[in-house]
């Protein structure tokens, strides 16, 4: 099987897609640009119109405002050339319980009009490629959350797509099987790959998208490489604990004056935080500390986390489900700039 003649210097342009569900506009105007052999990553919380986003771009949902192309060509009037290069995973396995992977895999490569050799072949390889070929012979219902993740994956990629859509990879999976699972998707990325994928853990698009677009109800609010993200929320945050916690607040004095900032006192006995404009002014801090002869326990400076520039960024942290409240505070984190 071959595919059409790629063109367009993009995998995915979008301009203004909209999605409404009745009266709720699900997505709200996204623009997104991926580039060809990257891994780009859609992060938002339960709600925000990850799986819509992705559902358009896979001609899987009507598109109801904007425009999409894939490697050039429109979603809208090429669908059908449009899902020849694209492999979609969807965030709910879509493969048969009562078959086994082997079979799966076979019946899924004579549906895309693979001979009975082709799609034994292709199975065989896709089984090797995932580390399941001692389970090729088991049926899917016996499967750990794990190998079904890895067997949806291997359905997706029967065809060899330049592109691959993958919902929410790894929702749900023990960490070790997350580790696996980010192997196989850097894998596919050097083997020529583009992988556009969505994600609820702040933690995986840091470790794997080259870029990431930050989408909260149905709109983007953000958009860059995970350190730009972590940069435009402000620089390094100097943490540090004094030996003495009756001395805090004298300690968090010297450290407002000091670096003309307003240092936070953390819950934690003796701890306080403080934005450093210069990652170099720590050192400012505790100089003058030892010269008012108040002693430090320990210290660090911390990038801000990705959970800090969500929260900065939504006003909301990615735990809560904006469909239900849109209006609460996030009590579980703080940010301390
Ligand atoms: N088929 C549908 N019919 C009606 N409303 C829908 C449909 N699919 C999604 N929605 C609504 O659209 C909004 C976005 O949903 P979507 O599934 O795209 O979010 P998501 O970012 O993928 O969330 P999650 O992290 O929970 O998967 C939600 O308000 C959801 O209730
Ligand atoms: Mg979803």
């Amino acid at each position: 099987m071959t595919s059409p003649q790629l063109d367009g210097t993009l995998a995915v342009h979008a301009r203004g897609l909209v999605k409404d569900f009745g009266d709720n506009r699900a997505v709200d105007g996204i623009d997104l640009d991926v580039k060809r052999g990257e891994i780009f990553g859609v992060l938002g919380p339960n709600g925000a119109g990850k799986t819509t986003t992705l559902s358009m771009l896979a001609t899987l949902l009507k598109i109801d405002g904007g425009a999409a192309e894939i490697f050039g060509l429109d979603v809208a009037t090429h669908p059908h050339e449009v899902r020849q290069l694209l492999g979609v995973t969807g965030q709910y396995a879509s493969v048969d319980e009562n078959l086994t992977a082997n079979e799966n895999l076979f019946l899924f490569g004579r549906l895309l009009g693979y001979s009975k050799a082709e799609s034994r072949e292709r199975a065989a390889t896709l089984l090797g490629q995932f580390g399941l070929e001692e389970a090729a012979d088991r049926q899917i219902a016996k499967f750990s959350g794990g190998m079904r993740r890895r067997l949806d994956l291997a359905v997706s990629l029967i065809r060899r797509p330049p592109l691959i859509f993958l919902d929410e990879p790894t929702t749900g999976l023990d960490p070790r099987t997350r580790g696996q699972m980010w192997t196989t998707i850097r894998e596919l990325v050097d083997d020529g790959c583009t992988i556009l994928l969505t994600t609820q853990y702040l933690d995986e698009a840091d470790q794997l998208a080259d870029r990431i677009a930050v989408i909260d109800r149905g709109q983007k609010v953000a958009e860059g490489t995970p350190s730009q993200l972590k940069t435009s929320v402000g620089s390094s945050t100097l943490q540090l604990r004094v030996a003495d916690p009756a001395e805090v607040a004298a300690a968090a004095a010297v450290i407002g004056r000091v670096l003309d900032a307003a240092p936070v006192m953390t819950p934690e006995q003796g701890g306080i935080n403080v934005a450093l404009a210069q990652a170099d002014q720590a050192a400012d801090a505790l100089v003058a500390l030892r010269e008012q002869g108040i002693g430090v326990e320990s210290v660090s400076v911390a990038q801000p986390t990705l959970d800090e520039v969500f929260l900065a960024l939504t006003g909301h942290d990615t735990a809560e489900d904006t469909t239900e409240d849109t209006t609460t505070d996030s009590p579980e984190l703080e940010v301390v700039r």
